[in-house]
């Protein structure tokens, strides 16, 4: 039995609508879950929204609303939407607000305090709350936010510590023991380097309760700070039987950069001080930038509406241009003419196109039904898949696209070297080639499925292959049905152009 395969995106915070940026984390995870689904492992992929934090409350009374339940509501409904409109395959939307999460809080909680890895002190120190983080003086200039620009404010109370300090040497241990446990590497020595120098200090985990957050069970004049209680929606949508034995540990977390320190330095020691097992890996992918290279973030104001985005291009499209013109690992920028420019030539013109002339020929000239008689293998693509399931597996989901497409246009060369439409005499060598290009296109869309789940589905309709999952790349015996033809990546224009 293959391992079950647990995989989450960070959760959004609802004070807005959803941005490009949510956009590229959910597809790069929907891609991985529905990978994995085609090699037959058992997936469970989890979404949704994290609405406890202070934020939520000074952006509700910005947008005029009294009520922050009502605000996040509506905004949670956005981001929903979105996760609809992007045809994601996630089992859960978790939103921090249910009870379900506020038990394995307090319960995680409960078990720290027992212990005493959580304490009463005195804390005081520069607060964003668009990070939802305090900043050390030395840590910023002027006092302003380093990541948002913003006026920091000062901020100083009785609350609750998190012992992380007791958990330094463990959480280096850990990283170094596990070197999985960070993709991609730069990410790993960043995180170590900061630990190995920089003393880890105790965390301030609760704020007044000023009636909105999930009430500090021993005291609930506090509320628990958010950060501490949304990292924990990963385990709490996992929490009960029989999911829990199935599930945990998460088999990956994706995140986007920013969020890394917490990921993998607060979370892990916090699953290790309560006993709960870690998860195998956090998958720190790159920021999305606007074209002009800056990045893109509702705070600075220079978002792409991602519904302007679905209502003109194909979601395989978006999907495409994310996994494979963005390097995994790396920050990288969002340029429609780029992704233009790619579905006109590597979808449409390398693959749509081979798939179409392929198909088109083939009912021409043999007719609707091709079988292997008298046909030799020319093409296999079990190693092609064997080493797109390894780039995979190292997280590198662009190069795993790059292999295909080298064989995409390995059999584009095939073709155009053969040139099969010119023969006229022999139908046993015209069919041979047929046979063997269909058998191509037939494993390119098998393998393609998650990455451009429409445009694969319709071309394994195309040669009456629905469904067919990993067996399909073996040279069987099997004759193609052919259908109807449709165009799969119709050319595009950038808008405005007169090209
Ligand atoms: O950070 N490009 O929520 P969030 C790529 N609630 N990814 C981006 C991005 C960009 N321009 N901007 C944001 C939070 N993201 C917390 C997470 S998890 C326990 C709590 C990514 O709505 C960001 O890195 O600000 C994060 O992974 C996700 O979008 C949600 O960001």
């Amino acid at each position: 039995m293959l391992d079950p395969f647990y995989v989450t995106t960070a959760i959004d915070y609802p004070n807005g609508a959803p941005h490009l940026g949510h956009v590229y984390e959910k597809i790069i995870t929907d891609t991985y879950a529905r990978w994995y689904r085609l090699l037959g492992r058992q997936v469970r992929f989890l979404t949704g929204t994290d609405e406890n934090g202070q934020k939520l409350v000074k952006a509700g009374e910005a947008a005029g609303y009294e009520d922050t339940q009502k605000y996040v509501d509506t905004n949670v409904e956005k981001f929903k939407e979105l996760c609809r409109d992007l045809n994601l395959t996630h089992d859960d939307f978790i939103r921090t607000t249910e009870q379900r999460h506020h038990r394995v809080v307090q319960e995680i909680w409960e078990t720290l305090e027992a212990k005493g890895d959580i304490y009463f002190d005195r804390y005081s120190g520069w607060y964003c709350y668009h990070c939802e983080a305090f900043y050390m003086e030395g840590q910023v200039e002027d006092l302003q936010c380093p990541v948002h620009g913003t006026k920091l404010d000062f901020l100083e109370e009785d609350g609750f510590f998190f012992r992380m300090s007791a958990y330094q040497n463990w959480i280096i241990d850990h990283i170094k023991s596990n070197p999985e446990f960070i993709f991609p590497n730069a990410s790993r020595k960043e995180i170590l380097s900061r630990l190995e120098n920089d003393e880890l200090r105790d965390l301030s985990v609760s704020r007044p309760n000023n009636g909105w957050g999930i009430p500090v069970p021993s005291k609930p004049e506090h509320v628990v700070y958010t950060w501490f209680d949304a990292l924990i929606n990963y385990y709490s949508a996992v929490r009960e039987e029989p999911l829990k034995s199935s599930y945990w540990p998460a088999a990956m977390h994706v995140i986007g950069k920013d969020i890394t320190w917490f990921h993998t330095v607060i979370w892990p020691v916090m699953l290790h001080a309560v006993n709960v097992s870690l998860p195998k890996q956090i998958h720190v992918h790159g920021m999305l930038l606007a074209a002009d290279g800056r990045k893109m973030s509702k705070s600075l104001d220079n978002v792409i509406d991602p519904y302007e985005l679905i209502d003109h291009y194909s979601l395989d499209l978006i999907r495409y241009y994310m996994v494979r013109a963005i390097s995994s690992g790396s920050d990288g920028r969002f340029s429609v003419a780029d992704m233009i420019d790619r579905n006109n030539n590597e979808l449409a013109n390398d693959f749509g196109n081979l798939a179409l002339r392929v198909i088109k020929l083939s009912k021409k000239r043999i007719g609707d039904a091709i079988d292997s008689e008298g046909v030799t293998q020319e093409f296999n693509f079990i190693p092609l898949a064997e080493q797109m399931t390894q780039l995979m597996d190292q997280r590198e989901h662009n190069r795993a696209v790059d292999k295909l497409w080298e064989a995409v246009n390995q059999v584009n060369a095939y073709l155009n070297t053969h040139e099969p439409w010119r023969i006229k005499d022999d139908p046993a060598a015209f069919k041979n080639y047929m046979y063997n290009s269909l058998y191509a296109i037939r494993c390119f869309a098998i393998l393609l499925q998650p990455f451009i789940p429409t445009a694969a589905g319709k071309t394994l309709e195309m040669l009456s292959c629905k469904g067919v999952g990993m067996s399909g790349l073996e040279f069987g015996e099997y004759t193609f049905e052919l259908g109807e033809t449709e165009a799969l990546f119709p050319k595009l224009e950038l808008p405005g152009s007169t090209r």
